[in-house]
């Protein structure tokens, strides 16, 4: 299976979520079978680092998302994965906007996907440390 999570920038809320994602597949030896991706709507960070905050409060909690590198969603994407899993409803509805008719992925939010807190993941990339 693969798996593709997005956000806006690409290096806050989507490379969190493939490196807690990525180690929790490692820990359960499923690697070889789990593609694990992330990529922005927007190209605006492409080729960066995710955002220093995004790196702090992941290494905080045992994660190191310095590898990672930003780039925007393709539409090869919509071939290559599984699933899609968006943050928040802007970048899900900017994924069903250039989606192909012959789209493999399925497109969900991750949260309600799953059943998790508020259904969205806050953009948190202006306010302060909470985010
Ligand atoms: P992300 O956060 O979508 O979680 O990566 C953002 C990163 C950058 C910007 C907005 C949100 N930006 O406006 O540059």
């Amino acid at each position: 299976m693969n798996v593709l999570f997005v956000c806006l920038g690409n290096i806050c809320r989507s490379p969190t979520a493939e490196g807690v994602f990525r180690q929790r597949v490692r820990a359960a030896g499923l690697e070889e079978r789990i593609r694990i991706d992330s990529a922005g709507t927007a190209d605006w960070h492409a080729g960066k680092q995710p955002d220093r905050r995004s790196c702090q409060a992941a290494a905080r909690r045992g994660y190191d998302l310095a590898v990672l590198r930003a780039r925007q969603v393709q539409v090869e994407d919509f071939q290559r994965f599984d699933l899609i899993l968006a943050m928040d409803h802007d970048n899900l509805l900017r994924l069903k906007d250039i989606q192909p008719d012959s789209a493999r992925a399925e497109l969900d939010l991750l949260l309600r996907r799953y059943g998790l807190g508020r259904g969205v993941v806050p953009d948190p990339y202006y306010g302060g440390a909470d985010g």
